[in-house]
């Protein structure tokens, strides 16, 4: 299959979400954010992930609304933190990230962690998936045998999980796991944050494809 920037695939429920998109840990300053996200704007992408935890949904709701690109056009990701599992506090910390992102819905809410008080979580997460403002709901860094436990609390599958995934993280029997149930594998720290760019193979692949690993 030719994969190119407006590459988009259909989740569980329907919900159509581009292949690629632009992770935005580690960048908060207003300046940043908005060089950011326009310079990924304008080479095409659409889908902005962030997180609570990343304490830039303010600049990113900024950064998207001074832009040109439709709201329908772009595909917003955020997480739970951890400090918010709950029931209640879900859905507070829901309208939190809605207010900061400054939008009236999220196209992905994910559970960021799976830690204490998910499956309460889960159970708001499931009332704000039927709402407008919430398209679809995933969760991240689960293992298999938290799927297992999800599954056993709920009838409602995620619709994604976002895991560590990279040709030296390579966790098939996850990845084939969460196939098996139509749960889409999202990867994250997909170019190992520059580590690995000495790598024989990394470098053969750069020069096949003519993508310089080093700017
Ligand atoms: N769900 C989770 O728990 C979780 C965990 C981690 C990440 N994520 C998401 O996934 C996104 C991507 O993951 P990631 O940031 O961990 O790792 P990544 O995409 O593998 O690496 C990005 C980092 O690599 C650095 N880098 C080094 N050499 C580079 C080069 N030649 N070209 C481009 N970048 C180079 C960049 O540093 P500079 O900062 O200097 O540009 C950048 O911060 C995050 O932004 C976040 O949205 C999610």
């Amino acid at each position: 299959m030719q994969l190119d920037i407006n590459s988009r695939i259909k989740l569980n429920n329907g919900v159509e979400i581009p292949y690629l998109g632009l992770g935005t840990y580690g960048i908060s300053w207003k300046k940043e954010v908005d060089e950011a996200i326009h310079t990924a704007f304008n080479i095409g992408y659409r889908l902005i992930d962030t997180a609570t935890a990343y304490g830039n949904e303010k600049e990113i709701g900024k950064a998207i609304k001074s832009g040109s690109i439709p709201r329908e056009e772009i595909f917003i990701t955020t997480k739970l933190d951890n400090s918010d599992h709950g029931y209640q506090s879900t859905f507070k910390a829901f309208d939190e990230s809605l207010k900061k992102l400054d939008c009236d819905y999220i196209d992905l809410y994910l559970i960021h962690w799976p830690v204490r008080g998910r499956d309460e979580s889960w159970k708001a997460m499931e009332e704000l998936l039927g709402t407008d403002k919430c398209k679809a709901i995933g969760v991240s860094n689960y293992t298999i045998n938290h799927l297992k436990e999800l599954f056993e609390n709920s009838s409602v599958k995620p619709s994604l999980n976002q895991i560590k995934f990279n040709p030296f993280v390579f966790q098939n029997e996850l990845l084939n796991f969460c196939k098996n149930y139509e749960i889409y594998v999202e990867g994250y720290t997909p170019i190992t944050r520059g580590k690995k760019f000495k790598h024989e193979g990394i470098k053969e692949l750069s020069g096949k494809y003519e993508k310089p690993l080093h700017r």
